[in-house]
């Protein structure tokens, strides 16, 4: 059973800065840190007292010593002030999702994936932080054979999206080479689940449709597969790629649990004990029918291997949605 918020870590940076940190992973990573003993200096443009995603994804950091909260954007804020002393940065802002990068959203996507994260990078190079892990993403391989995807494969990226975050990691990498520049780890984080998950996301949609009985939207046959990562292993990958020395370039975050939606969907009924409606709609372009990580390097240089079976991450990802069902009991 996944411990939620109880990240195994045996070492930690003194001092971090968490870009992105009233997100999902964000939040998960700042209170994960505070725990191992880092002084997290958390930044996020988001509203934290008017927004209800930003309020729930703080909560276990509101007011905890150790953890400072900054609100404020990464296009136009100054951010050398935030890295100083700092051993590692975790740059986790961004715009995700693939499906609506294809629409008039497509600036917001290049300006906070690329344009932020080259003002991020600058400031690095001038403070001297010495270690920059980039949360980059499964989606920069795009169409695969059936096989799985090794860190050497040639980027195939599908949809807008993914070519931001391509462009993102690229750019991280191509800073480590400058003589002043951090030392980077692009940890490519294959569709991450778990509490507090993103709710345009398919597990988020899948749990709470069971929960509720409300219908599921389903994109495409559902027999496209996706590599399921729960937060608690995306966690300890993330805090070990900023603690290894010897650590650098692209790895994979991934590789436990490859399942299809329908799959999905079958252990959300079995563990809410009620039957999803599905609502089928046609495939959405961009969206690849298949990711697969070969994990070897992440085992190899972090020494990670991802340790929550999809049947627990769910069951976790479940519980923790049902406490905010009003009179959910489950079904029968
Ligand atoms: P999220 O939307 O929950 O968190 C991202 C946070 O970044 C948000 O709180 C947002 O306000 C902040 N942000 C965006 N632009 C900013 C800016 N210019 N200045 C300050 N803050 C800004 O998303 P998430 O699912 O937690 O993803 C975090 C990162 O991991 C993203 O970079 C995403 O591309 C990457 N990623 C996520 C997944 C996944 O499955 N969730 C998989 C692969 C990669
Ligand atoms: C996820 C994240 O959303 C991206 O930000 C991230 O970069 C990416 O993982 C990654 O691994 O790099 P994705 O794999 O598309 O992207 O995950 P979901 O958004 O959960 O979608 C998974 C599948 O479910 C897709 O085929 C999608 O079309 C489908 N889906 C999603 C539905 O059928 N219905 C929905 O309501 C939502």
């Amino acid at each position: 059973m996944p411990q939620h918020e109880q990240h195994p870590t045996t070492a930690a940076p003194r001092r971090a800065v968490v870009t992105g940190s009233a997100g999902f992973i964000g939040s998960h990573l700042a209170h994960a840190l505070v725990q191992a003993g880092t002084t997290v200096i958390g930044v996020d443009r988001r509203d934290p007292s008017s927004d209800a995603t930003t309020i729930a994804n703080l909560a276990s950091l509101r007011g905890i010593p150790g953890y400072h909260h900054i609100t404020a954007d990464l296009l136009n804020c100054a951010i050398d002030p935030l890295l100083i002393d700092a051993d590692a940065v975790f740059h986790l802002a961004g715009i995700p999702g693939v499906r609506p990068s294809w629409g008039p959203q497509f600036s917001d996507y290049l300006a906070s994936n690329v344009l932020a994260t080259h003002r991020v990078l600058e400031a690095c190079t001038r403070i001297g932080v010495p270690r920059l892990v980039v949360a980059s993403s499964s989606s920069v391989y795009g169409p695969t054979d059936g096989g799985a995807s090794v860190e050497a494969d040639r980027p195939k990226p599908a949809s807008p999206y993914a070519v931001t975050k391509l462009a993102e990691e690229q750019l991280c990498l191509a800073y480590a080479e400058r003589p002043a520049g951090p030392s980077v780890v692009a940890l490519r984080y294959f569709t991450v689940y778990g509490p507090r998950q993103r709710t345009d996301m398919f597990t988020h949609r899948a749990l709470q449709a069971a929960l509720t009985g409300q219908p599921l939207r389903l994109y495409g046959d559902g027999h496209q597969r996706r590599d399921f990562t729960y937060i608690d292993d995306v966690v300890a990958a993330t805090i070990a790629a900023a603690t290894v020395p010897t650590a650098q370039g692209a790895i994979n975050v991934g590789g436990g649990s490859n399942a299809s939606l329908l799959e999905v969907i079958n252990i959300a009924t079995s563990l809410t004990g009620r039957d999803i409606q599905l609502q089928q709609d046609h495939a959405r372009s961009g969206d690849v029918l298949l990711t697969r990580a070969d994990p070897s390097r992440a085992r190899e240089v972090l020494g990670w291997q991802p340790r929550v079976d999809l049947h627990n991450g769910l069951r976790a990802h479940m519980q923790a949605l049902a406490a905010q069902v009003p009179n959910y009991s489950r079904a029968a």
